[in-house]
């Protein structure tokens, strides 16, 4: 029998409501500037979800987008992964109630992944391994986030960075790759350096519901780790940095970006970067950028893509694949 690979077929993405830009925070009276803000990170804008919007409204949006691309109805679906660390509820899961708004009623599985800013990238592998065994045929892997609630607005060093969003994109079963190779992992003893490092217990929040950073010793993990994952899944699937049309790591902050790529000794401009416009959207923001880069015309069929996640927990990983 022929292997099962796994081939991306459609991707979407959605942003709600305008773009807020740094001077539009600042009129808001927080204590920055676009100055500051577009020099240490590159991000000029962000969107903010209205309070009754969940992260499984957006992410609906992104997957309608991403269905449509691919030319599948929900019907077709038979596996939802929605990464996310800001969920709709406690239970149930984000995936399901996103399963119920797409109006599916074949009993697709479908289940959340916690892996932060890496969660995109933990879903996409996990979904491979669905595909690759033969029990599911075609898979929604999203990437969903609504950060500007558990974000302490008087905290200005956090604040600034993040947004909402979401991102999609259907990985079908193929009898061409697709996926080439991809890697995963985590180290749980770095987990003081981001985190929200609350809970809710009898009723109360105990301990603290708002983002926590250390953005240097963040900054440093991160690019160490997306240099070392890059090589790792070049490695596994017998490619060389220079084979590569595109990287499209996690969108945090383009100094984080241009260290990594010239850590590789990739050329800066096949980095896909569009943090600018949407600031970091954690586990959305990798599908985002790919999504966007794909209608823009940039990415194109055949093209190699090496995508990055690096997150909370510490969790980072790798997916590289013919788009
Ligand atoms: O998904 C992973 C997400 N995490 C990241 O992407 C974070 C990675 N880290 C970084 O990108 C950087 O560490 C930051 C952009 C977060 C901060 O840049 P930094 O160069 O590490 O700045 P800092 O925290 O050392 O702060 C430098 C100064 C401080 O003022 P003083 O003490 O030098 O007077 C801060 O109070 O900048 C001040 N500052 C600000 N000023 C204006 C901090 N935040 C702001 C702000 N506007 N928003």
């Amino acid at each position: 029998m022929n292997p099962i690979y796994s081939r991306i077929t459609g991707t979407g993405s959605y942003l709600p409501g305008a773009a807020v830009s740094n001077d539009d925070l600042v009129a808001r009276g927080i204590d920055t500037s676009d100055q500051w803000i577009t020099e240490r990170t590159g991000i000029r804008a962000r969107h903010l979800a209205p309070e009754n919007v969940t992260s499984s409204d957006l992410a609906l949006e992104a997957c309608l987008r991403a269905l449509e691309a691919a030319g599948r109805v929900p019907a077709d679906v038979d596996l939802i992964i929605l990464a996310t660390s800001t969920p709709d509820f406690i239970f149930p899961s984000s995936a399901a109630l996103l399963q119920n708004k797409l109006g599916i009623k074949t009993g697709a599985a479908a289940f959340d992944v916690q892996a932060v800013c890496s969660g995109f990238v933990y879903g996409l592998s996990i979904a491979e391994k669905f595909i690759r065994s033969g029990s599911h045929r075609c898979a929604l892997v999203v990437g969903a986030e609504v950060f500007s609630r558990i974000l302490d607005w008087n905290d200005r060093g956090t604040c600034v960075l993040f947004g909402d969003g979401a991102g999609a994109v259907v990985l079908e079963a193929s009898e061409q790759p697709g996926i080439l190779s991809s890697a995963l992992h985590a180290d749980g003893s770095y987990s003081g350096i981001l985190s929200v490092p609350g809970q809710v217990c009898s009723g109360r929040v105990i301990g603290s519901p708002f983002l926590q950073m250390d953005g240097q010793a963040v900054f440093k993990f991160a690019v160490k780790v997306l240099v070392e994952v890059a090589h790792e899944v070049l490695t596994q699937a017998g490619m060389t940095v220079a084979e590569l049309d595109w990287m499209i790591p996690h969108q945090a902050n383009v100094r984080i970006l241009h260290a990594t790529a010239k850590k590789l000794g990739l050329p800066a401009e096949k980095v896909i970067i569009t943090v600018a416009r949407h600031g970091n959207t954690s586990a959305a923001s990798v599908p985002l950028a790919l999504d966007e880069a794909v209608r823009a015309g940039r990415i194109k069929q055949g093209d190699t893509v090496l995508l990055e996640g690096v997150g909370g927990g510490f969790t980072w990983g790798a997916t590289l694949l013919k788009f």
